[in-house]
């Protein structure tokens, strides 16, 4: 539902989805993700989303981003 659908659905749906990937592959390609020390809590609902330790419902995961070097 976020592009819509039938006769008035988004003309840009591909196109975004494809600038998506772009981002995605052009962040993967340069930068390295780990978990950081914090206590990640999964939490169930109609989404389901973590936060920081079971007593928060902040949406949150903390990463260690770094510089990828290839060399
Ligand atoms: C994450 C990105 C995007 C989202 C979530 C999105 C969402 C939507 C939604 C919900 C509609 C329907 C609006 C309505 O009639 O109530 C729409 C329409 C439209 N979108 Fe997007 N859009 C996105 C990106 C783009 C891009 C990149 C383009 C163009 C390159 C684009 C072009 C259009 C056009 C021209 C319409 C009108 C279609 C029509 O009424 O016939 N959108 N979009």
């Amino acid at each position: 539902m976020t592009f819509v659908g039938g006769g008035r659905s988004c003309v840009g749906f591909s196109f975004s989805q494809l600038e998506m990937r772009v981002v995605l592959a052009s962040l993967l390609m340069n930068f390295t993700f780990e978990l950081s020390e914090k206590p990640i809590h999964w939490n169930i609902s109609a989404i389901t989303f973590p936060s920081t330790g079971k007593d928060s419902l902040k949406p949150e995961m903390w990463l260690k981003v770094g510089r990828y070097n290839a060399e």
